[in-house]
């Protein structure tokens, strides 16, 4: 592809033309379905994790048992899907709501929090008509209006970054919305370049110890991977788009001190499901014969790349990645929790919303080796079965030890049990596990000078109606919460969050 041509279809990326109106049919009606009713009648004890916020959530104080430490004096901001139905038609993923952002403002023995919803322009236009106008990543209709760019449809609900003064609310599919960070005020998307508007921009990008922000996005429809770096301050450096065969569905990567690494499972777009009417998510097809696939890219040189062949596997999350010399050259270590295929992400994150258990495929732990000199690429999985790592983000990108993450899924309810932090080199363990009733969420660590650093998370009580923020010793997770938060109400369950230190 030459260089005018990439150029047009980087272009082509920040519109939809894969997003057409839909033909009527029969299994994507307009008229209500039962997943409202479904949802409804469901007796699922945990299905407040899946209900619609009402409106926004005013500046709130929790209940506070024990002192949250100096060094988690702060505010975690955290953002998920809230928004589930509207005009008594419900989605069909957990990924489709529209996004509510969440502030956790932490002081010793006060903590307060606030939920504001991104006033996207699809929510914007979808609350004034009263009724859904769009399709979801997960849910498609006869009726729904056409796309001028993929950010007709984006539902900010992902993940969260603060740069230059904003805090983003990332989706994956395009912009990234800017937020006020003290009162998350929606200000507008984010368009880093005036060429890349509406390019997607994914919602885990990757904070090198020096501040350099490295990101990607996903054209499916155009088969490009699209590459940002980006300064501490926020400017773009640079951004540019690398054509890929059979791109597949990747929501996050990792970096090295050289090299972006992207592991990617055999989840890929069909444009003509898409044309036949499917969903955003149900166009992807699972090619197992593709296997997952390693692209390793030079930071410096974004032409110079290697493809490494590891078996078929899903994953939606990345630990670290770091690389060391070695007789035959580099070789990268990266881990991420890998499930044995899709199925989670088309049956359990679909049917909670109408208020059902299907048990998927548990993910676990795994650590592989990427041999750039042999081009062999082998893995070891450890037992444990993990979701939402996370690490101390100084070690971003260099050798680490310890995983923090969600674990312990209970057959007959959503999500884990426990957090966890593992010792990926040894697969070594140990975790809090939570009452019986409640649903843990992304646990993320704070760091705290030459100390052990602290782990900062929340999980749903759904018995008592509650969500609570706690904070761990990292060093002594499994003796409990040094500090808990508990507010006076149940949020819905949400994805990714960020901390920032007073
Ligand atoms: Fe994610």
């Amino acid at each position: 592809m030459d260089r005018r041509e990439l150029l047009r279809r980087l272009a082509a990326a920040g519109s939809a033309p894969f997003f057409l109106p839909l033909a009527a049919r029969a299994d994507a009606s307009d008229a209500p379905d039962s997943w409202q009713a479904d949802f409804e009648a469901s007796t699922a004890p945990w299905k407040s994790g899946f209900a619609t916020v009402a409106g926004d959530l005013p500046l709130t104080p929790a209940t506070v048992r024990g002192r949250f430490p100096d060094a988690v004096a702060g505010t975690l901001y955290r953002v998920g899907p809230a928004g589930h139905d509207i005009g008594g038609q419900r989605y069909h993923h957990w990924f489709d709501g529209d996004g509510m952002a969440h502030r956790f403002v932490i002081e010793g023995r006060e903590v307060r929090h606030q939920g504001r919803y991104v006033a996207t322009a699809k929510r914007t236009r979808e609350t004034r008509a009263g009724h859904r106008l769009i399709e979801g990543f997960g849910t498609a209709f006869a009726g729904s209006e056409p796309l001028s760019s993929p950010d007709d449809m984006n539902v900010a609900n992902i993940s969260m970054l603060p740069i230059g003064g904003d805090l983003l609310a990332l989706w994956e599919g395009g912009s990234a919305t800017r937020l006020d960070p003290r009162t998350l005020a929606t200000r507008g998307l984010k368009t880093w370049r005036a060429d890349l508007a509406g390019v997607p921009f994914s919602a885990h990008p990757k904070v090198d110890p020096d501040g350099t922000v490295w990101n990607f996005g996903v054209s499916a429809s155009n088969g490009l991977l699209v590459l940002y770096e980006i300064a501490p301050d926020g400017a773009l450096r640079r951004a540019d788009a690398r054509s890929v065969s059979d791109l597949p569905m990747i929501h996050d990567f990792a970096v090295t001190d050289r090299h972006l690494v992207f592991l990617m499972p055999p989840l890929v777009y069909d444009a003509a499901r898409k044309q036949a009417g499917a969903s955003f998510l149900d166009a992807h097809v699972w090619r197992p014969e593709l296997g997952m696939r390693a692209l390793v890219i030079d930071k410096k040189d974004w032409t110079r790349q290697q493809m490494l062949a590891l078996p078929a596997g899903f994953l939606f999350h990345l630990g670290n990645a770091w690389e060391e010399q070695t007789a035959s050259g580099a070789v990268i270590h990266v881990d991420y929790v890998r499930a044995p295929d899709a199925s989670s992400l088309f049956t359990g994150t679909r049917d909670f919303m109408r208020g059902r258990y299907v048990r998927g495929a548990h993910a676990k732990l795994t650590v592989a080796r990427l041999d750039l000199g042999t081009g062999r690429a082998t893995q070891i999985e450890w037992p444990t079965q993990a979701e939402f790592p996370r690490i101390d983000p100084r070690r971003v990108g260099l050798r680490h030890r310890q995983v923090i993450h969600a674990a312990e899924p209970i057959d007959g309810r959503p999500l884990w049990s426990a957090v966890a932090r593992t010792d990926v080199e040894s697969g070594a363990s140990q975790h809090f596990r939570y009452g019986p009733q409640a649903l843990v969420e992304e646990h993320v660590f704070v760091p705290d000078g030459e100390r052990p650093g602290w782990v900062l998370g929340t999980a749903l009580d759904y018995a008592q109606g509650r969500t609570v923020l706690s904070c761990f010793a990292a060093d002594a997770l499994a003796d409990g919460p040094v500090a808990q938060a508990t507010l006076p109400y149940a949020l819905p369950l949400g994805l990714h969050g960020t901390f920032v230190a007073a």
